[in-house]
């Protein structure tokens, strides 16, 4: 029986860490799909349509495996959608301690909702820095993003929308 793992985030923008832990996923479980779910703590930059598709064109030019689907939800739970599509196993990188007290209470509550378990991947440590929310601001106040993002963002967020 094939494994699928959810990789579940807003990727707002996708970062490069975030493709680095996507790649370490699909080479550990037959199907990954990246989800994106809004996440009514944070601001939207992008429209959730849009970051699927700069997903998408990352993997693409990242060159990234092709056992990895790019798709969003908006409709309840998460663990939904793992139930829905038949995930057992979430993914969700972590840089730092800070990580790991964020996601701990929502990977306990995940599994007490629905069995699915949490996976906690580590990405190279050169993108320990890096979040989506730097970006935005970075980018936001005209600075270069490029060295965080994948060239099909920095192009994306560079131009003028
Ligand atoms: O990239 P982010 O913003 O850290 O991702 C957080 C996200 C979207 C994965 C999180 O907000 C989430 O799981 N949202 C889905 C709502 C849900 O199912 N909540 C209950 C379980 S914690």
């Amino acid at each position: 029986m094939s494994t699928i793992a959810v990789v579940p985030g807003s990727f707002d923008p996708v970062t490069l860490g975030h493709l680095d832990v996507i790649g370490r996923a699909a080479g550990i479980f037959d199907e990954v799909h990246v989800l994106v779910v809004h996440n009514p703590d944070k601001s939207a930059l992008l429209p959730i349509a849009q970051r699927v598709s700069l997903i998408q064109q990352a993997i693409v030019d990242g060159g990234l495996p092709g056992n990895i689907i790019v798709t969003s939800w908006s409709v309840g739970l998460l663990v939904d959608y793992c139930v829905e599509v038949g995930a057992k196993v979430l993914v969700k990188g972590i840089r730092s301690q800070v990580d790991v007290a964020y996601e701990t209470p929502m990977a306990i509550v995940n599994r007490n909702l629905s069995g699915v378990e949490t996976v906690f991947l580590l990405p190279d440590p050169g993108h320990a820095h890096v979040s989506s929310s730097l970006v935005r601001q970075v980018a936001g106040l005209g600075g270069d993003v490029s060295p965080y993002v994948p060239p099909v963002v920095a192009e994306f967020l560079q131009s003028p929308r």
